[in-house]
């Protein structure tokens, strides 16, 4: 059996964009629960400004609150210094930074050019290498954009290569309103894969039209070992019309297991944290 790593990204990408304001508890028993499936990274919450994203001025609460367990590192998105040295406080194991791969989302999501924000990240990365916490990078709207429409794969492979220079361990690439396509998934990847090993890259597809388990087997087929996912299928992103979930953890883990994949996680625990999540979005 081939390894391939589910990497939880509910807490943050999934909660993010609910509009009931959760409260700390009710996230940090989401963590806990997660912290028993067998994860080794779960992305817990950002320090973004609350005026950004109400649902994540928290974040230093919950990030305080959860019972970190042995083996897992709990990560967080920071999209500036201000918001790494608050993560840093905070205790995250790991950071991760984002930027878009078309202009129009760069201005919607982060207010800034692709330039622009680049340049805004570069002091993130210098200060996380200085500290010796790891980084991740993310790249948002890979193949679609709800703005400019279909986006170049060489851009995709630009900005993936920058976060790659600017310390990057892994760079995510994000299906952000799930529209991509498995052939255009393919061509995007065949760009970056021109720039990063399969093994410095991970998947994070958007489930709006159902294609994400798709998206997924094509992005095996080109080698990558690693996907993000929501429990519960909860998430989007609130600079993004149409987004709406992550791929669900919990079909992921199961369409991979009949794939012959392992990724080492205790299903009875998924379902029960999916069923949380799903509470938590008031859909149970
Ligand atoms: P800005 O408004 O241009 O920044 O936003 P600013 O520096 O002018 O700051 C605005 C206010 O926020 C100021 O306060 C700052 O002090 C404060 P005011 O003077 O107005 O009272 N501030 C902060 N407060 C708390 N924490 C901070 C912080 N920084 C500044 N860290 C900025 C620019 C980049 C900050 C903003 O655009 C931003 O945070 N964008 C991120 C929005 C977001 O979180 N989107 C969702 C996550 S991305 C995503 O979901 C995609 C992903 O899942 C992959 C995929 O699916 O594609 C990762
Ligand atoms: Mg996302």
């Amino acid at each position: 059996m081939s390894k391939v790593e589910i990497f939880e990204v509910g807490p943050r990408d999934g909660l993010q964009n609910e509009k009931r304001l959760i409260p700390a508890a009710e996230k940090i028993a989401l963590v806990d629960l997660l912290s028993q499936a067998g994860f080794r990274r779960i992305e817990v919450t950002s320090f973004v400004p609350p005026k950004w994203v109400p649902q994540m001025a928290d974040a230093a609460e919950v990030m305080a609150g959860i019972a970190r367990q042995p083996g897992i590192r709990y990560a967080v998105l920071t999209p500036n210094l201000r918001g790494y040295e608050a993560a840093r406080a905070a205790g995250a194991d790991e950071v991760a930074i984002f930027a878009s791969a078309s202009e129009g989302f760069s201005r919607a999501n982060l207010n800034a050019t692709i330039a622009e924000s680049l340049a805004r990240l570069a002091p993130v990365a210098e200060a996380a290498r200085a500290d010796g916490i790891p980084l991740r990078g993310y790249v948002s709207v890979v193949t679609d954009c709800p703005f400019d429409g279909k986006v170049a794969p060489a851009s995709v492979a630009r900005v993936a290569a920058s976060l790659r220079d600017m310390g990057c361990y892994e760079v995510s690439l994000g299906d952000t309103i799930g529209q991509a396509r498995p052939e255009a998934i393919d061509a995007m990847l065949a760009a970056v894969l021109e720039e990063l090993p399969p093994e410095n890259l991970a998947g994070h597809y958007h489930d709006t039209a159902g294609r994400a388990l798709e998206n997924i087997d094509a992005s095996l087929a080109r080698g990558l070992r690693v996907f993000d996912a929501a429990v519960g299928g909860l998430g989007g992103c609130p600079y993004a019309p149409g987004a709406a979930g992550n791929v669900a953890t919990e079909k992921l883990a199961a369409h991979l297991a009949l794939g012959g994949h392992d990724t080492g996680l205790d299903m009875a625990v998924i379902e029960k944290a999916a069923a949380m999540a799903r509470g938590m979005r008031g859909g149970a």
